[in-house]
């Protein structure tokens, strides 16, 4: 909504929500609406303002931590307290003495948060950011497809619904699931999912045979081999590094394969000047603030757009996150039943990490 376009009648209510209960009630409502209909608190912000500034405030007034993944806008990365890959990010959510979370990133991670720390307020600047990944495993089907394999143990990768992870035996991130396959029985059978091509890259690398639920991400799928070629052409000193979200004959090309954190930790160790990027945008901007003098090329994808953003990630705006800090929604809750079902195989995955120093 734009701020000049403001109806005195909006003002008024604003108006009335700080100074009394019959103006916060017409407000609950119209936030209501606005978050059933929109997924985020739509209320003007004075141009005016310092929004980075207010942001910071409102953080302190409030005790929040705000947690962001690599695939955010760069300033929202800038004035995060904490950026990194899901595994990171859903460490930061377990240890914080932050009252308040805001989650710059994607429900199922908002969620995560809050199954790891059930008592704090959880608030998601846009609750429409889901994600492809997740909604290609609709947890009634999955649960049809477990009753297939009894003996099998369920390992899902945290890109799934909270109710998903509660039908699952251990998470994982693309930061650990090689390692989580591993700390299991040679002869435990394993379903994977709900991601084929973290899952077909994990079985490559241990060697098991992994039962894959057929799930993608619609991000990581598109990447063009033949354009990837081409540009290697044009590049040659130029190392190709993927994450193990895209497919397989994309990653058999890769002279590195990690998730957002191993990838960025890549580029910074290695001595190579330039650096074919094939996942979500949106991690260029640490790699170019760690390394400002290396050169950093999104891999491109197979239509005509040039830009490997997540539309889901990239919901969440600046506005967004200071209503969302200011109003003190939207807030991802969850079902407690839930929360206890799917609190153990996250904690499982964070045990078996610090195991293995990760
Ligand atoms: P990581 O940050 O764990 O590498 O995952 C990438 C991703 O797809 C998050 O949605
Ligand atoms: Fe989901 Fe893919 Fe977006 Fe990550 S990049 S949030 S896996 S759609």
């Amino acid at each position: 909504m734009d701020f000049v376009s403001i109806s005195f009648f909006t003002f008024v209510l604003l108006m009335s929500n700080i100074h009394g209960p019959f103006g916060r009630m017409i407000m609950n409502t119209q936030f209501e609406t606005d978050l059933e209909s929109k997924g985020f608190i739509d209320e003007p912000i004075d141009p005016s303002l310092d929004i980075v500034a207010e942001i910071q405030r409102l953080k302190k007034e409030k005790n929040a931590v705000i947690l962001a993944h690599y695939y955010q806008d760069a300033e929202i990365q800038d004035i995060a307290d904490y950026i990194g890959d899901s595994l990171g990010l859903s460490q930061q959510a377990a240890k914080t003495d932050a009252d308040v979370i805001v989650f710059a990133g994607v429900h199922f991670m908002a969620e995560t948060a809050k199954i790891l720390s059930p008592k704090k307020k959880v608030l998601l600047p846009d609750l429409k950011a889901g994600c492809s990944l997740s909604d290609s495993c609709p947890p009634h089907l999955f649960a049809k497809f477990k009753e297939q394999y009894p003996d099998h143990l369920v390992i899902t990768y945290v890109n799934c619904t909270a109710e998903l992870k509660a039908l699952s035996d251990i998470v994982c991130t693309s930061s650990n699931a090689v390692q989580i396959v591993e700390s299991l029985p040679k002869d435990q059978k394993i379903i994977f999912g709900p991601d084929r091509n973290l899952g077909d890259y994990v079985r490559k690398k241990t060697g098991r045979d992994l039962v894959l639920w057929n799930g993608a991400c619609m991000v990581h799928e598109i990447f063009s081999q033949d354009k990837i070629a081409d540009l290697r052409k044009q590049f040659p000193e130029a190392k190709f590094i993927a994450h193990p979200e895209c497919e397989e004959h994309i990653l058999a090309t890769a002279d590195y394969i990690g998730s957002t954190s191993g990838m960025l930790k890549y580029t910074i160790e290695n001595p190579a000047q330039q650096f074919i990027v094939a996942t979500e945008s949106g991690i260029l901007h640490q790699m170019q603030k760690a390394s400002p003098n290396k050169l950093f090329i999104p891999a491109p994808p197979n239509n005509v757009c040039a830009c490997n953003d997540c539309p889901h990630m990239k919901l969440n705006t600046l506005e967004k996150l200071y209503n969302c800090l200011y109003y003190g929604l939207p807030e991802v809750d969850l079902d407690p039943a839930v929360i206890e079902r799917a609190r153990l195989p996250i904690e499982r995955m964070l045990e078996i990490s610090e195991r293995f120093g990760l």
